[in-house]
């Protein structure tokens, strides 16, 4: 561990580390592409970068984080970087257990998971149900996940139960609705890191990202690691979230 990691530690044990954080990780394909590499040495490099941010995230005491792993979108890639994407992610999931369960991570998925390969599902299924009981911290891997498509399906559901009359119109609030997401066991994002210099969200998590501090960073994700991901985390402490407030109502200065 270097010295400025060590440093960046005992400041972030001694005070505030944001609850949910969730991580658009870009950039595995310019690493590669930077170096003369294949792009899945980038995204091969990338799954590195995930192993060492899981660790280090439920170490500070992040209590979830949320990780843009394949988007609804990456499906339309070149079918033989789709399917190392797929092969990466079974072999993390496989080789990750033993680390999920001693530091008791529960493992979930959000996203349209009946797209995936049947082998990478056995396993994130398996994973998942293994680590259940955890409450260490929760580490969402969002897969074949879109947010435009999650809340058409929530906006479907709540129709449904309307013309069934489960539901009245009248009733129809924010609660009725995050209830209908596919993400609804997820808590709203306090940070959301892009790596890679984009400025852009990218169809991630859009109800949770509604009032989420955001970090972008030069950075490109399998280069991204525990450094950088402790200075993110110090920098959220230095924001002042408002909420639609005022700077004085949040310092209550005023009532
Ligand atoms: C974006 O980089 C990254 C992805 C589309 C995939 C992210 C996947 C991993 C980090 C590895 C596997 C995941 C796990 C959970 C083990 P990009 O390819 O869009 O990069 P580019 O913009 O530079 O081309």
């Amino acid at each position: 561990m270097t010295q400025r990691e060590t440093d960046l530690r005992a400041q972030l044990a001694a005070g505030e580390v944001p609850a949910h954080v969730g991580i658009i990780m870009d950039g595995n394909g310019r690493w590669a592409e930077l170096r003369g590499l294949p792009r899945l040495e980038g995204h091969r490099v990338g799954s590195e970068s995930v192993r060492a941010i899981t660790t280090a995230a439920r170490e500070v005491g992040v209590k979830a984080l949320t990780l843009y792993a394949f988007s609804a979108q990456n499906w339309a890639r070149p079918g033989d970087e789709v399917e190392g994407l797929m092969e990466l992610l079974r072999l993390y999931l496989l080789q990750e257990r033993p680390t999920v369960m001693e530091n008791g991570i529960r493992l979930r998925a959000v996203g349209d998971l009946d797209a995936l390969p049947a082998g990478v599902r056995e396993v994130l299924n398996d994973l998942a149900r293994d680590s259940s009981a955890n409450d260490g911290m929760i580490l969402t891997l969002a897969l074949s996940y879109g947010g435009r498509e999650e809340l058409v399906h929530a906006a479907r559901r709540i129709a449904e139960d309307v013309a069934a009359g489960r539901l009245r119109p009248a009733d129809v609030d924010a609660e009725a609705f995050a209830s209908r997401l596919h993400s609804a066991a997820l808590p709203d994002l306090d940070l959301c890191i892009r790596t890679s210099g984009e400025l852009r969200v990218s169809n991630f998590l859009p109800w949770q990202i509604a009032y989420a501090e955001i970090l972008v960073t030069e950075a490109l994700w399998p280069e991204f690691r525990e450094e950088a991901f402790f200075s993110a985390l110090l920098d959220y402490r230095k924001r002042e979230r408002r909420f639609g407030l005022t700077g004085a109502q949040v310092r209550g200065t005023i009532g």
